[in-house]
């Protein structure tokens, strides 16, 4: 294992991305589409971050901002310090900051795995030993090691995703952004991806931008920001965030199942408390006398 990522997590955490007052509009001809407006956030080393807004609302925007693929129009994003304007440090930015998307078919390249995983870190001019430990490690962080040299159009959907997410991680990237990466995949591969993050995240350190539609998936966040027309309108921990529901129901989501549940049983006349998790539900349900 390597040691660049440090378990320095929590309150006392530096500011890892500051984006202060950031506005982009897409521009194409007289066109004018809004992106973002007004946003603020920071957000600490090792945190575990989900974006959550219906479409359109901004967050892959939002995402693209921090990794300097578009740069503001207004405003500043800094990244461990770094300027995403900053044009001399672009490709440092690019490896501070990593993406996976929706579909892992576009994101593999090379016809066996292991090559794939090494493309990023060649490009990053990395050392061909020094790959070849970050390819083992890698795959071991996302619990793909024994497919190392197989081709990847055997694997299934939830593997393709971790594959991609490991030739992420071989850039060794401070944050980790994936943006809808299980949005194409079945419960279990969803989970599987799920299990990978919140362990890089807890285990290393890592820090991670989760964009996604299931509300189930920002429960287990450290923090939420739910956006709505290109701004952030609500901020906090899950259960703050799903606890307002004047908000919740302004930015079209829905709550996680198990809030619903429990709204509804309350409108019903039961006496429970307003549920997160399935566990709370069903430890609320056997409460009742
Ligand atoms: N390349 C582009 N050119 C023009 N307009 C764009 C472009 N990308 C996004 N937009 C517009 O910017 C706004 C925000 O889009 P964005 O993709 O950031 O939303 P999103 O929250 O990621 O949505 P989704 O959940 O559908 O992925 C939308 O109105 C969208 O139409
Ligand atoms: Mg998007």
């Amino acid at each position: 294992m390597n040691d660049i990522y440090s378990p320095e997590r929590g309150a006392g955490a530096h500011e890892i991305i500051k984006v202060e007052n950031v506005s982009y509009d897409y521009v194409s001809g007289e066109q004018v589409s809004r992106g973002v407006r007004g946003v603020s956030l920071t957000v600490r080393k090792g945190e575990f971050v989900v974006l959550l807004g219906h479409n359109g609302s901004g967050k892959s925007t939002l995402a693209k901002l921090l990794n300097g693929f578009i740069v503001p129009a207004e405003g500043k994003v800094t990244v461990e310090g770094i300027d995403t304007r900053d044009d001399k440090r672009i490709y440092e930015l690019r490896a501070k900051v990593g993406m996976v998307f929706q579909n892992a078919d576009n994101q593999m390249v090379a016809s066996v795995i292991e090559n794939d995983i090494a493309f990023g870190p060649e490009n990053l001019g990395v050392p061909r030993d020094e790959i070849e430990k970050r390819i083992s490690w890698a795959l071991d962080a996302v619990n793909m090691s024994e497919h190392r040299r197989r081709s990847p159009n055997k694997l299934s959907g939830g593997q393709k995703q971790r594959i991609a997410i490991a030739a992420i991680l071989a850039m060794y990237p401070d944050v980790l952004i994936l943006d809808e990466s299980t949005a194409m995949l079945d419960p279990k591969g969803r989970g599987e991806i799920m299990e990978t993050i919140s362990r890089l995240n807890k285990e290393k350190g890592l820090t991670v931008i989760l964009i996604t539609h299931y509300m189930d998936e920002a429960i287990a966040a450290d923090r939420i920001f739910v956006m709505n027309e290109g701004r952030i309108i609500k901020e906090g921990k899950p259960r703050e965030v799903f606890s307002d529901t004047e908000k919740i129901a302004e930015a079209k989501l829905e709550l996680p199942v198990a809030s619903r549940i429990s709204a509804e049983l309350r409108r019903a006349g039961l006496d429970i408390p307003f549920a997160l998790t399935d566990e709370e539900l069903a430890e609320g349900l056997c409460r009742l006398k």
